[in-house]
């Protein structure tokens, strides 16, 4: 077979190699005044968070200029998108960078996270391995969090873009390792049912990654919680022996450090006794918590966590970082590489050239092309040291138990779970109303926070009960912006009342 360097239904027009079309900039100091002006702006609006309400909902314009335009064909240049970019996208987030954006857990990001991200960019990595600085980056940066959690120096991990993403990673590599059989290999046909523990608080990100698995939701365990909202332990060893009574295998016991709705943190070290007794994988989902262990006076909250098998824990939540970063660790680094690595003849190690090392996080998780996410926690840890995140954290800690106290003063709110850490439930409970006007008037008022540019908070139900959150977690926040949200609160109610009755 003769080939003609290319396939014979292309046909190209040859003389278009002569072109040398590229879509660097023709003109390199135009958009150096505008990459300037980029960041210029970027660096402003950020300094001036405050001046501005937290959420500004896009209008029926902006809706409109964003969503009708048809394909761009022709080129429109990059001054011309940026100013739509200006006009258009930036005012519209959900405002999670302003200081009174309490809402879910959300990253404010730093200006440095910000600028780690545009060299990234700039640079254009693919860290997925290969002899190349991202790699000894993200090594380094797995080492020092393995340190900081208190793992073994030889535990394996890999940076993943959020704490979905890690969770996924470390119960696939849970199921792989104690299934009993070769998963990879075979998948789950004609074998027991494997189960997987965790409380009813579990964040549902692990029914999605059981359906991912092929495991099925019914795999998933769903332990109660006590008034605290930490799994019962007993319960959970319970339920593991009636499962296996009814021939079903037992696989794996999820802790949470830091449920999403009251920031509970399960009793991981009896959990990490129980998964040790039973044989059982202990994953520890710490998306919300775990790097409390950063302060020395929050560490306690945390022990039993570095017993787990595999951590898992977002960056971009308490860690402050931009979007998108987050990490597991897993114990058993011959296990981990064992559920990902691939044999494919394009992806083979050598042992010298760009390849020497091989294509080290390939073997690590699901992706294989990924971003230099490392290079954003490389210079926070760097730059800020951990004494100063977790100083911050403790902050955090101290406006949560603060605003507790002062919103359970408040009349007509109640606190609705203890503030275990850095989240603060509660509810509108005017004498007289029914718990289903409660819920009524509790949601009114989280809606009219929002919308009258007070704060962003989120809502969530407590045992059958709608709640306000607010998750202080952000870095921005000082106490005069709970004093805002405490001064609201008494007219919002009163006007929710009125609009309600
Ligand atoms: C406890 C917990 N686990 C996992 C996740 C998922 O993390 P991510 O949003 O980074 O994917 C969240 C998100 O809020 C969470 O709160």
């Amino acid at each position: 077979m003769t080939y003609t360097g290319y396939h014979h239904e292309m046909k190209p027009d040859m003389k278009t190699a002569d072109i040398d079309l590229t879509l660097d900039p023709q003109d390199w100091e135009a958009f150096r005044a505008l990459a300037h002006r980029m960041i210029d702006d970027s660096l402003d609006h950020l300094s001036t968070l405050r001046d501005r309400p937290p959420w500004t909902p896009p209008s029926a314009e902006v809706v409109a200029a964003l969503s009708g335009e048809p394909l761009p064909r022709a080129p429109q240049g990059a001054e011309q998108v940026y100013a739509e970019f200006l006009q258009h996208v930036l005012p519209y987030t959900a405002g999670n960078r302003h200081p009174r954006f309490w809402g879910w857990m959300k990253s404010n990001g730093t200006p440095l996270g910000m600028m780690a991200d545009m060299l990234a960019a700039s640079m254009n990595v693919n860290a997925v391995g290969m002899n190349q600085s991202a790699t000894l980056v993200e090594l380094q940066v797995i080492k020092w969090l393995a340190e900081a959690m208190g793992f073994p120096k030889d535990a394996s991990g890999i940076m993943a873009s959020g704490g979905t993403m890690a969770n996924v990673i470390g119960l696939a590599v849970a199921r792989n390792a104690r299934a009993g059989f070769d998963v990879r290999q075979n998948g789950l046909y004609g074998q027991p049912r494997l189960t997987v523990y965790g409380s009813t608080e579990t964040h549902s990100w692990v029914t999605k990654c059981l359906e991912l698995m092929g495991m099925g939701r019914e795999s998933f365990r769903a332990v109660p919680v006590g008034h605290d909202y930490r799994v019962d332990v007993d319960a959970i060893r319970r339920m593991i022996v009636a499962d296996r009574a009814a021939g079903l295998r037992p696989i794996c016991v999820i802790g949470t450090a830091g449920t999403i709705n009251t920031g509970a943190i399960d009793d991981l070290d009896a959990i990490a006794d129980l998964a040790h007794e039973e044989g059982l994988w202990f994953h520890v989902d710490g998306a919300v918590g775990s790097l409390g262990v950063l302060s020395p006076t929050l560490r306690p909250l945390f022990h039993g966590q570095a017993r787990a098998d595999s951590l898992a824990f977002d960056l971009h939540k308490w860690g402050y970082l931009p979007y998108e970063v987050a990490c597991v660790l897993v114990r058993d680094a011959k296990a981990h590489r064992d559920t990902f690595a691939t044999a494919a003849s394009y992806l083979k190690t050598e042992e010298r050239g760009v390849l020497a090392g091989g294509l080290v996080f390939a073997e690590r998780g699901v992706e294989l092309s990924r971003n230099f996410k490392a290079l954003k926690a490389w210079m926070a840890l760097k730059a800020e040291g951990t004494e100063r995140i977790a100083a911050i954290m403790q902050q955090n800690v101290a406006h949560a138990c603060r605003l507790g106290a002062a919103l359970a003063a408040l009349p007509d709110v109640t606190l609705e779970a203890p503030v275990s850490l850095n989240i603060v439930c509660w509810r509108v409970t005017p004498p007289g109303t029914t718990p289903v006007e409660q819920d009524q008037l509790t949601r009114e008022v989280l809606l009219r926070l929002q919308e009258t540019g007070t704060a962003v908070c989120s809502g969530t139900v407590l045992r059958g009960r709608t709640v306000i959150r607010v998750a202080a977690a952000n870095h921005r926040s000082r106490w005069a912006d709970f004093e805002v949200l405490l001064a609201a609160v008494p007219a919002i109610i009163d006007v929710a009342r009125r609009t309600i009755a």
